[in-house]
């Protein structure tokens, strides 16, 4: 189910977005000295929205401690305004104006995976925007390690909200394109940095609990976490579809491409079996096909579009080619789209849990039919 948005209707096409392609430069030159950089920062600490690369995803930014601007992100998306920002910021040592403690476990996270895809929620102090937290007396905080982010944080001097760059309920952007096609005449400026690395957002922890709590499944696998605190609870509502989650925009239609999405369970040839079955039983229905599925299965199917978003012995890769996968069915109209499941055990436990919302949990296992 789509959120009711409350009380933020949507930016109209009225902004001219300006884009600057911002890349490393081989003689070791300060990214911050690019102009790109340099006049996105200057954007920034004006209160306008800047997309910018992350190594997870594109982020869309403005100034944490302006409510306006902050008002603009949720209005340039069609957010839900009851869904809390990440704030990025660019080393741990600005956490202090934003939080009031970090308890051991969260110091522990933070030193082993900052910069990078890890959002740790903490206690705030109430110095960012109230619209932010959407009314939470927590925080999520995350340092990226993206040269192109973390420049822009630097340059602009103040802690950035940033949800990803996509219209509300679309498939996350891993490249500014997908920013381009989604919020262009919405938003001020992009920061075109080619491909995200990662592909799926970061990891949100809880560390206000005497156990953290994932909330988010992301870029940091639960194994990570568990080597690095030990204990670390899955909060319920990822695994059960059912019960609201703990993180208030996991309860929403997410990731999805205006194609239906049906995920197949099983493995091997029981799996291609039942794929290739269900995209034939909708062929025969009269829609318009497409298979997502691996390099390793690519040739064996038989549909209109058949995509392979990455390698199923490289979980990374399919990650990284998650999204742009389901951007491209909808850029070539797939009216249904048949996907192979991954087991659930290290990234494919997030790429899992992104599918399974842009399916809305529509599922078969290898035994079962769908009704027609
Ligand atoms: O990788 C990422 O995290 C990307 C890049 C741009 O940094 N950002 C991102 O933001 O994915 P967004 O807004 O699309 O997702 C933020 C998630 C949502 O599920 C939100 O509900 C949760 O984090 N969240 C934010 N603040 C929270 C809080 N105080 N308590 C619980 N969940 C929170
Ligand atoms: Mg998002």
């Amino acid at each position: 189910m789509i959120g009711k948005q409350v009380g933020v209707g949507e930016a109209p096409l009225q902004k001219q977005t300006q884009c600057w392609r911002v890349k490393e430069s081989k003689e070791g030159k300060s990214l911050r000295d690019h102009p790109g950089i340099q006049k996105a920062a200057a954007m920034i600490r004006e209160g306008r929205l800047v997309a910018f690369p992350t190594e997870t995803v594109y982020g869309l930014g403005a100034d944490a401690t302006s409510g306006e601007a902050v008002t603009s992100i949720f209005q340039a998306k069609g957010r839900p305004s009851d869904n809390p920002l990440i704030v990025h910021i660019a080393g741990a040592d600005q956490l202090d104006e934003l939080v009031s403690e970090v308890p051991s476990t969260g110091k522990q996270l933070i030193r082993r995976f900052w910069p990078g895809p890890l959002t740790v929620i903490l206690r705030h102090r109430g110095t960012v925007a109230p619209p932010v937290t959407a009314g939470l007396d927590t925080l999520g905080v995350r340092v990226p390690s993206h040269p192109v982010a973390l420049a822009l944080l630097r340059e602009a001097q103040r802690p950035v909200a940033a949800p990803s760059a996509n219209r509300s309920g679309k498939p996350s952007p891993t490249q500014a394109e997908h920013v381009w096609y989604d919020l262009s005449g919405r938003i001020d400026a992009l920061l075109d940095g080619g491909p995200t690395g990662v592909g799926v957002e970061s990891t949100v922890v809880d560390v206000t609990r005497e156990v953290p709590v994932l909330l988010r499944p992301g870029g940091v696998t639960l194994d990570m976490i568990r080597e690095t605190v030990g204990e670390i609870r899955v909060d319920p509502g990822i695994r059960r579809e059912g019960r609201a989650p703990r993180s208030p925009g996991m309860k929403y239609r997410h990731y999805a491409p205006r194609g239906e999405l049906w995920v197949v369970g099983g493995s091997g040839k029981d799996q291609m079996q039942k794929v290739q079955a269900l995209a034939d039983q909708a062929r025969r229905e009269g829609r318009k096909v497409g298979i997502l599925t691996t390099d390793e299965h690519r040739e064996a199917y038989r549909a209109e579009w058949v995509f392979s978003c990455g390698r199923r012995s490289e979980p990374e890769t399919v990650a990284r080619g998650l999204y742009g996968c389901l951007r491209r069915f909808d850029e070539v109209g797939a009216e249904w789209i048949v996907a192979e499941a991954f087991p659930p055990t290290g990234v494919f436990f997030s790429v899992m849990n992104r599918l399974m919302k842009a399916a809305e949990g529509q599922v078969l296992s290898s035994g079962e039919e769908r009704k027609a």
